[in-house]
Parts: structure tokens; sequence; C-alpha cells
């Protein structure tokens, strides 16, 4: 019978080596270049990297990009941090930040090298940034890239780095295992191939986990034929914050989230049209909504967080918010305006070269957005585009900080002991390391700063593998457990399927689809979703946490009839631990500390006299019991010139 369904036992595949990377995305990219370059110097070095897909397309730039989001240039670090603490409301890992700043550059260099096509200014074309080309920069920190096979090139580089041999595809990662010995030390992974009926048992000396951020956690918009599209990558799921706290990991500022506001429908990006054609965005009446409301800023605070029209993401979405709230939407970006000052000064040629980089930005990360234009008849130069504030996404790399909470630099002065404890970028739990999306408390690394970060871990793994030498992993679970608890979806499945006649109504299992609806209605109807323009309070939060908790038992219960569905199974349990994270965290954390994100109606100010701090949490796996608390900021970077006053008010500045 078992057969019938393409389960039989599953082959267990075991294998014991030094360093674990998890994920195939940019910081995974990074780590297993950086590991490369120690292969040849420890060829004795036992490593393996493990993606859930194929590293090719694998991860948040499946599809390509059209820019780079960060790289320095002729800026310096601490401008970089600067800019970074402002848009994500004051609290930074600055140690973290800076140490992206510094580094991410020659990850660019690496990316050009191997291929990938970066815009020059006139007169440098052939010139590399290296040699002192000059890129064509979209922002201060944005350069534009002809990026659509930016993730074949970054992934060439690693497996070659790596070798094949190293590289198991398609195999997704369910949990971490702790030491037998050591309850505060990570051992093992075990996971399973999500084409064959294969169970993978890792044993190591130190894991990087960087299997992304978290992504239908809420309702979407896009529902009925459009469901599916995301703006953020559907296939990242919640693993890497959900594994990290199993495993007793102290996560940070989950109760940050991302709100992009992006073209409507097909989720196409925005920084090209604001920063490089210079596009404007407004309300259904033709007004300059964000000079018009910037005085409500000052409302709740907000405002010492605003350097006049400077501001946060945030910000911005709060400001475009109040008039879709109030009635005055759609919000409509006017590209035939921008389109049309900009071809005052060009030849016929190069307008017909204006448009086809607008139509290209799109085509290289967001073809979607090509589809909607193409579908409706809309032309850019004729026609505006609506905006729209997405669905909440979880995510520690772009314009967000939700993640893990890690030790960084020893070399920065000022420094508190509580921000290094031991390898850059380990987390709390001996050997586990984290990069990317994983790291909280440190946004706006994008893509490249990503790479640069997972070779920051690496360079740090492989001192701890080395350091460790002599240490055996040993793991507190048995492989059996592991698998009976992998294939416990099947088994369910397996053991109740001819109880009813219709295979997806049963009173002894759900489906994992129905699971996710359920999750996803939870969060966008109590925890600021869509559904209440991103409100909450705390008589919404406590609905919340009971229903959550109902559905991680619940989760017990889900079916799976093929490996597919195996997978969806075990990255719905990964969503709902990252969001029940978040649930807690906004339910601590009583101000709203990123309006245009969520609000919590009930503490609408910011607070910066009781709030300016990191909310960190663990959660007790055996018990199901979470724990919070704060924990302090420090300001590591002085106040630069123009910074608003708020970010100057505490801290010692160096
Ligand atoms: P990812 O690159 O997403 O990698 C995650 C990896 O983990 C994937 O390989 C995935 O398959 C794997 N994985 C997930 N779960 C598991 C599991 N359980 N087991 C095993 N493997 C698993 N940045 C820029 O610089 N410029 C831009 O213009 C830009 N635009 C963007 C546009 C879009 C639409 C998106 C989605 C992102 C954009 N970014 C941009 C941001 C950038 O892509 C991310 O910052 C970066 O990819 C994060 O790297 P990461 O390694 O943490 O995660
Ligand atoms: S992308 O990752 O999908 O490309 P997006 O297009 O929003 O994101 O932004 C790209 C970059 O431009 C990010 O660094 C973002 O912070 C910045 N950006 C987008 N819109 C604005 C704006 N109106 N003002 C300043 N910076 C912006």
């Amino acid at each position: 019978m078992a057969e019938e369904y393409g389960f039989g036992n599953p082959e267990i595949i075991e294998e014991e080596v030094d360093i674990l990377i998890i994920g195939g995305g940019m910081a995974s990219c990074g780590a297993a270049f950086e590991i490369g370059r120690w292969l040849e110097k420890v060829p004795d070095l036992k490593v393996k990297l493990v993606d859930k897909a194929a590293l090719d397309r694998s991860g948040a730039v499946a599809q390509g990009l059209s820019a780079i989001n960060t790289y320095l240039g002729e800026n310096d670090p601490a401008d970089y941090v600067r800019y970074v603490r402002g848009d994500l409301m004051g609290i930074t890992r600055e140690d973290l930040v800076f140490d992206v700043g510094r580094h991410v550059d020659d990850s660019v260099h690496h990316f050009e090298e191997w291929g990938l096509p970066i815009w020059k200014q006139k007169g440098d074309e052939s010139k590399k940034l290296t040699e002192g080309g000059k890129p064509v920069r979209s922002g201060r920190w944005q350069i534009m890239i002809n990026g659509e096979s930016y993730k074949w090139i970054v992934a060439e580089a690693a497996k070659k780095a790596l070798g094949i041999d190293r590289i198991d595809e398609r195999v997704f990662i369910v949990r971490l295992v702790t030491d037998k010995n050591d309850p505060t030390r990570v051992a093992g992974a075990a996971g399973f191939s999500v084409r064959e009926n294969k169970l993978f048992i890792y044993k190591f000396k130190s894991c990087l986990l960087a299997a992304g951020g978290a992504v239908n956690v809420f309702r979407p918009r896009s529902i009925g034929e459009g469901t599916g599209r995301a703006w953020y990558p559907v296939w990242n799921a919640g693993s890497t914050y959900a594994m990290a706290a199993e495993c007793g990991a102290e996560l940070t500022l989950m109760e940050n989230r991302f709100v992009p506001a992006r073209f409507k429908d097909g989720y196409g990006p925005v920084g090209a049209w604001f920063l490089l054609f210079k596009a404007q965005a407004m309300n259904a009446f033709g007004e300059d909504y964000q000079t018009k409301n910037y005085g409500i800023l000052k409302d709740n605070k907000y405002d010492s967080y605003a350097d006049g029209m400077k501001m946060g993401t945030c910000l911005r979405n709060h400001l475009m918010m109040k008039e879709m709230r109030e009635g005055r939407g759609p919000i409509l970006m006017d590209t035939p305006s921008a389109m049309a000052k900009l071809a005052e000064t060009m030849t016929p040629k190069e307008v017909k070269h204006l448009e086809a980089e607008a139509w290209e930005d799109f085509l290289d990360m967001t073809i979607a957005q090509c589809g909607v234009w193409a579908g409706e008849n809309i032309e850019p130069d004729k026609e505006m585009s609506e905006l729209m504030p997405t669905e909440p996404y979880l995510l520690g790399s772009h314009a967000g900080c939700a993640g893990i909470w890690c030790s960084g630099p020893d070399d920065i002065p000022g420094t508190p002991d509580y921000y290094h404890w031991g390898y850059n970028r380990m987390t709390t739990v001996k050997g586990l390391f984290t990069a990317g999306d994983g790291v909280g408390a440190s946004g706006h690394k994008f893509s490249s700063g990503s790479h640069a970060e997972g070779r920051i871990a690496a360079k740090a793994m492989v001192k701890y593998a080395l350091d460790n030498k002599d240490w055996k992993p040993e793991m507190s679970r048995t492989v059996d457990e592991l698998v009976e608890e992998i294939y416990r979806p099947v088994k369910t499945f397996l053991e109740h399927k001819d109880y009813t006649t219709a295979i997806d109504v049963n009173p002894h299992y759900i489906t994992p689809k129905m699971l996710q609806f359920r999750l996803q209605k939870i969060m966008d109807e109590y925890v600021a979703g869509i559904a209440t323009w991103y409100q909450t309070n705390a008589k919404m939060l406590e609905i919340a946490e009971k229903k959550l908790v109902m559905i991680r038992e619940d989760a017990q219960k889900m079916r799976a009839k093929d490996l597919h569905e195996l997978l969806r199974a075990w990255e719905n349990y990964h969503r709902i631990l990252a969001a029940e994270a978040h649930m807690r965290h906004i339910q601590f954390r009583e101000e709203t500390r990123y309006p245009g994100y969520y609000y919590r109606t009930d503490f609408l100010d910011l607070d910066d006299d009781n709030w300016k701090c990191f909310v960190n949490s663990t959660y007790n796996r055996d018990t199901g019991e979470w724990n919070l608390k704060k924990v302090a900021y420090k300001q590591l970077i002085k106040h630069g010139e123009g910074e608003p006053e708020g970010l100057a008010r505490d801290g010692s500045p160096v």
C-alpha cells in the first residue's frame, strides 16, 4: 500500500561533516565561495551545502535582479550604518551593519569578475569597478545591473568553489538537533529529498542556517487566479527562524516586518522608478501625499526619525497608507511624466532605450509585472500604474530586520560584551551560525550584503571547526526518532485515508493547504495584516495567541499524500513558529516603532524612553513556552550631520 503513494520505507543517508550549509541562496553561495578558498589550505575539511531547490535558481534572487542595492564605492561604512539605523527607526546592531558595510564591495567586485554586467557611466563602459569604472547609481547605495542571470552567475562560482559532490540539491531540512552531552550546542540536522524517497541525517561541528525569510505567513493580496504570486520568494517559509528557535537560539526584533510598496498585482519594484527615473507618486486627486502628509509624523513622535523629506521605508508607507485608509486611493506612480521629463534631453534612439529600460527593470526580476502591463495594455509612457502596500513578510536582509541574535566582530570600538561572545555571526547556540535574512537587527544588506555576510560567517565557521578539531558530534535524538517525526504526515495519511471517500475530507487529518489558509487568516485578521490595514491591539493579539497555540497543536495532524505535500507540511510547520514569534514580539513591544509596517492601536506613539531597545526571545520546544526580554541598544557610530535628533538621544558616540 505504501508504495502506491511513492512511499516505502525511506532510504536513510547519514553523513558526518565539519561544516553544513543549509540553504543555497545569496548568503550560502557567499559561504561556499569563501570556504572554497579554505579548502585549498585545509583540504581535509569536510563540507556539505544542502538546498531545498536547485542552486541556479533558488532563493530571493531566483528571477534575477535589476539592481545591487548595497554597493558602498565612495561612501564611508559609518554613513552606511547611519542610513540603515535611520531606515530601521533607530534600533540596529551597528557592529553587524558596519561589518557588512566594510566588506560588501569585495563581493560586488567578484560578481563583476564572474560575468555580471554592471551599468557604467558614459565613457567608463569598458572599465570594471576595480579599474575605476563608475557605476550608474540609482541611489546613494544602489547600482544598476543587467541581472536576469545574477543567481546563475553567483551559484556557478559557489559550485566551482565547493565542487558538485559537496552539494545536495532538493533536500529540505526540517530540524536541527542539539548535542547529546550539551543542549546548548548544535550537532546535527535532518531533512528529506523532495524528489526521492530518501531521508538525510547530517552530523557536524558547525552549521550555517541561511534558509531565507518567511513568505505566505499572512494572507496575500494575490488570491484566486493570482494565488502563488508574492513579492518575496514563496519557497522561503520561515525555516531559518523556526529551526533556530526550536534549537534554542535567541531571536531578535521578530516584531519587525517588511511591507513593500509595490506596483499593484505584479509586485514590481519601485526603487528604479523613484530613484533612477525620478517618478512621483500621487493620490487619486493628483496630490503629492508625501509633502501633504508630512506634518502628521509629529502626531505620534514618528518625526524624530525623519529628516525633512528624507525618511525611512516604513514612514514613506505610513504617509501613503493614510491616503488609502481615508479613501483617497488609488496611489498612482506617474510614469508618463517621469519618462517625458527624461526624454526632454534625449535623442529618439535614447528615448527608445529608456522605454526598453522601463520594461527591463521588471523583466530582470519581476516578470509578472510585465505580464500585468502587457495584459492590461499599459504603456508606461502613456498611462500611470497603481502602487499598493503588500502583505507583510519577515526578513532580515531587505528593508526589515527580523532574525536571530548573533555575535558580532570584536574589533569595533565601544562594542559591549553582549554584542560579542565568540565567533562572528554565531548565534547563542554553540556551532550554529547564520547570515543574510537570518541575522536580526541588521537590515539593508540586500543581495550583495547577504553574500558578503555569508563569507564573514564562513570564515568564522572554518575557525570554529579547526578550534574544535577533536570534538565529535553526538545527536540528542536517534535516527529512528527523526525518521518517525519527519514522515509522520505520510503515516497519518496512510493510516486514515480509507476512512472517507473524498481524499481531502477526513476527520483524522488536515491538508497542508487548508492549514496554510487557516494560518494566513489568523495572521491577517489579528496580527496586523491587510484585512485591518496593518493594525492590531492587545485584545486581538490575545485571540491570535490562543489560535496560534491551537494551530501549532493541529499541525501534528497534517497529512502528506506525496512528497510535494510532505514539503508543504513542513514548510507550514516552520511558518507557524515564525508567525508565533512575530505575534509574541508585537505583543511584547508596547509602542508603534514601525508605522507603515504595523500599528499597535493601543500604543500608537513611538516611545523612545521605554522602547529604544531590542526585543529578544527564546522558545522552549519541550514546553511550547516563549520567553521575551528587552536588550539594551548601544549606539556605536556617532550621530551624523543632518541625521534626525531621535537617533542621537542615547549611547556614547565613538
Ligand atoms: P535567499 O537568497 O532567499 O536564499 C535562501 C535559500 O534557502 C534558498 O536557496 C532556498 O532554496 C533555501 N531554503 C529555504 N528553506 C530551506 C530548507 N528548509 N532547507 C533547505 N534549504 C532551504 N537585493 C538587491 O541587492 N537588489 C535588488 O534589486 C533586490 N531586489 C529584490 C527583489 C525581489 C523580488 C526579492 C524577492 C528580493 C530582492 N533583493 C534585492 C533582496 C535579495 O534577494 C535578498 O536580500 C537575498 O537574496 C537574501 O539572501 P539569503 O541567502 O538570506 O536568502
Ligand atoms: S527591490 O529590492 O525590489 O529592488 P525597491 O525597488 O523597493 O526594492 O528598492 C530598491 C532600493 O531603493 C532599496 O534600497 C530601497 O530602500 C530604495 N528605495 C525605494 N524607494 C525609495 C524611495 N522612494 N526613496 C528612497 N529610497 C528608495
